[in-house]
């Protein structure tokens, strides 16, 4: 008897450096978020908002963001952009981003935002 043990190593390169990642997030960005978030009615401001406190804007955010507590750590921003209404149950913010990789990406283009 013979046990064929078939080890394929599989490689994943990570080719994305910070700069790299967070320059997908801003195409990202521009085509599924800027549209609301120009600190007009549509969306707050999103300056700043990695660290800010969870609805602190100058904005008429739903109730349900606004009785979130806590800040928007990169763990938050992650479940919230994954699925909002799981995050904050009755959050005005619909749209959501599936992919693991694009939400990192946006994440790290978020943060550069000042
Ligand atoms: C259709 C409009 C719309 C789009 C598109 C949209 N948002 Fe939002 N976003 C909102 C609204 C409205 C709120 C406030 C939600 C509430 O009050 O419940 C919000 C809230 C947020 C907040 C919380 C802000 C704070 O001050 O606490 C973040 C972070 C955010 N959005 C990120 C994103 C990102 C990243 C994208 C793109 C992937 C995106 N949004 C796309 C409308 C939008």
């Amino acid at each position: 008897m013979f046990r064929i043990a078939a080890a394929v190593p599989v490689l994943v390169f990570s080719l994305a450096a910070a700069p790299a990642l967070a320059a997908d997030g801003q195409q990202l960005f521009n085509m599924q978020c800027k549209l609301c978030h120009t600190g007009g009615p549509m969306g707050p401001s999103l300056s700043g908002v990695a660290g800010a406190r969870i609805a602190s804007k100058d904005f008429a955010y739903s109730p349900a963001l606004k009785a979130k507590e806590g800040t928007w750590t990169d763990a938050n921003l992650d479940a919230f952009l994954k699925a909002p209404s799981t995050f904050a149950p009755g959050t005005r913010m619909m749209l959501n981003v599936p992919s693991d990789e694009n939400r990192e990406a946006i994440v790290a283009f978020l943060k550069t935002l000042k």
